[in-house]
């Protein structure tokens, strides 16, 4: 039985101020294209997995957006966490659920964040890493070609002529997540590594040990027995368990750590929309390499990404590679090339509220 886990708990913090507390980036069609993140998220797996096995795991604040985003869910298929501890815990936590009820089940864990362009390409090579993860107790993780040294990457060093049996799966030789600016350009220009797509794929009882043996603290939570889904035991537990939890990505826990992690290497057109800079990449460009998504005039302007609400005309002269994005009345005009400081200035706001 394949499960899906969809981790859907994140602020999104650098896509404000579209993305908000109250309203992660998830939950809105950043793209453009109709559907939420959420939505394009879990559609991405239809025929992969039945509806019936996949799970969200958010923060109970979002519980019900959720619901709203994918009503065919059933209210126990969305897990609530009390606090967010990034993402061992909530891993940790959806991986316990599924093994207690199939500990023979494959799981494949999901960003809620991420764009897709060629989903016939990334339904087959999910097949493949199913198909792999079902037979070995192997850690998979999908492996993206890099194509500029991003530090808010993991990077994976793999080895070529170590293939599992008769897959495309390489045995990962070194994981290094988010390295600094130095390491991640000698990484890529060495030609070696891949990125980390942040897709998983094992079987429960393989990543149940993992834990044991790389989080044995975090295993020790939530070994003492989850009680019965969607039971008011089960949300007290959860709250007693992620109070226990330290804050740690299966990244640094997990993968880092683990000697039975392969790589998939894979091209299906992938891009993490965690950043405005990203939505500029992935979106379309006008003649002048402008990406709108909104009502516009424009003048001598180039290279912007712009992205307001369509009840508002917005005229602009003269700006070259902005940020100008209005959501909820916050308007934000900024760099691209100081993209990263969006997280500093929600923290000023939030500060001076
Ligand atoms: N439920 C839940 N709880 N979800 C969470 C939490 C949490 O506490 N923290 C993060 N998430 C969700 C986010 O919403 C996102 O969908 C996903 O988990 C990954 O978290 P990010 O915070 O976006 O991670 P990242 O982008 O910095 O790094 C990861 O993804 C990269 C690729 O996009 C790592 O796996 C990197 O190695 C990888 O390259
Ligand atoms: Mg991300």
């Amino acid at each position: 039985n394949t499960y899906l886990v969809v981790m859907a708990g994140g602020i999104g913090s650098r896509f404000w101020p579209f993305s908000r507390t109250n309203n992660p980036k998830q939950f809105h069609d950043v793209l453009g294209v109709g559907k939420s993140m959420l939505r394009l998220t879990v559609d991405r797996f239809a025929g992969i997995c039945p509806p019936e096995n996949v799970f969200v795991v958010t923060n109970r604040d979002y519980t019900e957006l959720v619901q709203k985003h994918l009503p065919e869910l059933q209210p126990d298929q969305i897990l609530g966490e009390p606090i967010g501890r990034n993402t061992a815990p909530c891993i940790a936590y959806a991986s316990y659920r599924i093994a207690q009820r199939d500990p023979n089940a494959t799981i494949i864990v999901t960003p809620a964040d991420h764009a897709v362009l060629k989903e016939d390409v990334f339904q087959d090579v999910i097949r493949q890493a199913v198909g792999a993860a079902q037979q070995n107790n192997v850690l998979i993780t999908l492996g993206i070609q890099p194509s500029r040294p991003d530090t808010g990457y993991g990077y994976i060093q793999y080895m070529d002529e170590q293939k599992l049996g008769d897959t495309n799966l390489r045995k990962v030789k070194t994981f290094t997540e988010k390295p600094n600016l130095e390491l991640a350009q000698m990484f890529v220009d060495s030609g070696d590594f891949l990125w980390n797509s942040g897709l998983f794929v094992w079987r429960a009882d393989v990543i149940v040990q993992a834990f044991h043996q790389y989080l044995s603290d975090i295993a020790e939570v939530f070994d003492d027995g989850l009680p019965q889904l969607g039971t008011a035991q089960e949300e007290e537990f959860i709250n007693e368990a992620y109070s226990r939890c330290r804050n740690i990505s299966i990244d640094y826990g997990v993968m880092e750590k683990a000697d039975n992690v392969y790589v998939l290497p894979a091209d299906f057109g992938w891009s993490d929309l965690g950043t405005w800079d990203s939505l500029h990449r992935m979106g379309h460009h006008d003649a002048d390499g402008n990406v709108v998504d909104g009502d516009a005039i424009l003048y001598d302007t180039k290279e912007c990404v712009i992205k307001t609400p369509s009840e508002r005309l917005v005229v602009v002269q003269g700006l070259e590679g902005y940020i100008v994005a209005e959501y909820d009345n916050v308007l934000l005009i900024c760099k691209r090339t100081e993209e990263q400081r969006v997280k500093d200035f929600v923290a000023d706001v939030k500060s001076k509220k």
